[in-house]
């Protein structure tokens, strides 16, 4: 993640509400903190020794579920997320130019979060699409056979969005 990257302001209120709604409920961790996820995008560290407290936990325990499971985030994640193919028909068909020029257009490297929130850039083992290849995904929608000028193309009508 980029080191600028300002946390967004945590609504302490609406925090408080969501755990209080899973409260003494011990086994109901794991849908308490997807519903903190779905509400922030992430799971904020202020939130677990409130989930700990309100579960009776450890909070190593909640941090311990949290940080286990790839699909829950500690970290705020882009309002799009931009996933580039680095499978390996994707990889012989260009995908590696790709990887690159998204890294440039979005001033991102992997796994990074730009300072405005807009964009997370991730890479992905196969979108499922090799026929597509070299192929990436923004957000739901794929966009394959990429090369650098539907690249351009594409962030260009993004940002005209
Ligand atoms: S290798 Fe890229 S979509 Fe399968």
């Amino acid at each position: 993640m980029s080191e600028k990257l300002k946390k967004p302001e945590i609504d302490m209120e609406r925090l408080t509400h969501i755990v209080n709604s899973y409260k003494y409920q011990k086994w109901s961790l794991i849908p308490l903190v997807q519903d903190i996820q779905a509400e922030f995008g992430f799971i904020p560290p202020e939130s677990i020794p409130i989930i700990a407290d309100a579960l009776n936990l450890f909070p190593s325990e909640v941090q311990g579920v949290v940080s286990f499971y790839a699909q829950l985030y500690t970290e705020p994640r882009g309002r799009n997320i931009v996933r580039v193919c680095r499978g390996t028909a994707c990889h012989v068909r260009g995908g590696k130019t790709v990887l690159k020029l998204v890294k440039k257009q979005l001033g991102l490297q992997e796994n990074q979060t730009s300072e405005d929130l807009e964009y997370t850039l991730e890479t992905v083992a196969c979108l499922g699409v090799c026929a597509l290849s070299p192929s990436m995904v923004i957000n739901n929608q794929v966009y394959g056979n990429m090369n650098p000028k539907k690249l351009k193309l594409l962030f260009k009508g993004e940002e005209d969005s």
